[in-house]
């Protein structure tokens, strides 16, 4: 970074600002990384402003060659950023007065760093928003995908983490397709609330400019020009809700790796991480850790702590604009950059997961996880719930004492508990009897989870990946 002296607003000032409240006070090491939305917004603002009879087409013509040439030097890596300059704004401002003298300084005209700097971040957000969207399809394609191959896998269904009824691993593997879909429909209503444009607003106000709105907003693709001068230079909202529903999607995200990490546990062995998502330890060399899953739960804890930040960074700031708002970007960013980095994990990993069919089978044959079964069919040939309900207790208890599952007794045995039980009993103790019997829309029988992958690959199509 050069050590240019700020010559924005030097006119008032007696002295030059101290170095380190220079230093304190920029922010061009973390906002650089919205030049190609604030080269986008000065463009669109240039060309408003020759509309509006504010520049000539000259004056319009050398700022956008100025501005597509500073944009080269950045991506080249030849542009010097400089602390002085204080941000990105005014660091791209100066280079364009350096290259092409006068004109560069009309640039400003009709705007403030108020509306600018509000109107890169939305740009900036709304681009990222798209990127997120597509990685979260290409997971749920994944999903979708294993969840075809596994929609006959059998395994325990858990609640307490205790084996409650069987289910099939394509079913549960739906139910991480169905809350992603939320995320999904959350990001693109969040979008919604971004594509607004402040450009306009300047410094809160408005301007005395004849500026055109409706023209700078057609060219930056917003949906509309924000309708209040005050309230669009200083809200940052649509950065909360960001990162509201982003902590929402790594909230499931970390449900979904508490079960990878458990499900490639020893002592469950549902699940097969191929070795490259996983690493060793430098001291035990049985160990295989899933350390992916493990990170991505790591990391709901930052995304939870940038809401946080934002929400207390906005709470209580007066109308308008206030210096506070420069501390938005950081949590923001990183907000983006993690959510971005576990979704493109979980997507490469996903499709690659194998499942261990005899270990889930074996742990869905332990643990009694027909009982329901076995008290609906008692149920069905007329007994009230609860007596059913008791009846089947008592079995269980007979068979954790003679470790023996439902399935293993013998018909003699059975109706020591309930005359009731016939021969027809063992249809609906084996646990594909089971799972074929909940076929109905968002059951676990193999044909409803083949049903809902259709639905759900319907549901991706028109979607952009
Ligand atoms: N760097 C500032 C920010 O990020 C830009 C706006 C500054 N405006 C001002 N009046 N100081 O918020």
């Amino acid at each position: 970074m050069s050590n240019k002296t700020n010559q924005q607003w030097g006119g008032r000032f007696n002295e030059p600002t101290d170095a380190f409240v220079a230093r304190f006070t920029a922010s061009v090491e973390f906002d650089q990384r919205m030049y190609r939305q604030d080269i986008q917004g000065s463009v669109a603002h240039a060309t408003m402003l020759t509309e509006a009879g504010v520049l000539t087409v000259a004056e319009r013509d050398m700022i956008i060659q100025g501005l597509s040439e500073i944009s080269t030097d950045i991506e080249e890596g030849r542009f010097e950023w400089s602390i002085e300059l204080e941000d990105v704004h005014m660091n791209i401002e100066a280079a364009l007065t350096a290259k092409i003298g006068i004109t560069g300084k009309k640039l400003h005209t009709g705007r403030s760093r108020n509306d600018q700097v509000a109107t890169d971040i939305r740009l900036y957000l709304r681009d990222e928003i798209d990127l997120i969207l597509v990685e979260i399809t290409r997971l749920q394609q994944g999903l979708l995908g294993l969840a075809e191959q596994e929609a006959d896998t059998i395994m325990p269904g858990f609640t307490h983490l205790q084996t409650a009824q069987p289910v099939t691993f394509g079913h549960h593997l739906m139910a991480w397709f169905e809350m992603l879909s939320r995320d999904y429909d959350r990001f693109v209503d969040t979008r919604k609330r971004v594509n607004i444009m402040p450009l306009g607003a300047a410094a809160l106000a408005g301007t005395t400019y004849p500026i055109q709105r409706e023209i700078t907003c057609k060219l930056l693709g917003f949906d509309a020009p924000a309708e209040n001068s005050l309230d669009a230079v200083s809200d940052r909202d649509f950065g909360i809700e960001f990162c509201a529903a982003s902590s929402l999607l790594l909230m499931h995200m970390t449900r979904m790796s508490e079960e990878l990490v458990l499900w490639t546990s020893a002592q469950f062995n549902f699940i097969n991480l191929p070795d490259r998502f996983c690493t060793g330890s430098s001291i035990m060399p049985q160990k295989k850790n899933p350390d992916v899953p493990e990170l991505v739960r790591g990391k709901s804890g930052r995304v939870y702590g940038h809401l946080f930040s934002l929400l207390t960074l906005m709470k209580s700031q007066p109308l308008a604009y206030n210096k506070d708002n420069q501390e938005d970007k950081e949590p923001l960013f990183d907000t983006i950059d993690t959510v971005k980095g576990c979704l493109r994990a979980y997507a490469d990993m996903v499709p690659a997961l194998e499942s261990r069919k005899e270990y889930m089978r074996e742990a869905a044959l332990r643990g009694f996880s027909t009982a329901t079964d076995l008290a609906d069919y008692l149920v069905r040939k007329g007994m009230p719930f609860r007596d059913a309900h008791e009846v089947v207790g008592k079995s269980v208890a007979y068979g954790i004492e003679t470790g023996k599952d439902l399935g293993e007794m013998s018909l003699a045995e059975l109706q020591a508990f309930s005359e009731t039980i016939a021969d027809d009993v063992f249809e609906v103790l084996t646990l594909e009897g089971s799972i074929a019997a909940r076929n109905h829309i968002g059951g676990t029988a193999p044909a409803q989870v083949r049903a809902a992958v259709k639905r759900g690959l319907s549901k991706l199509k028109g979607r952009e990946v």
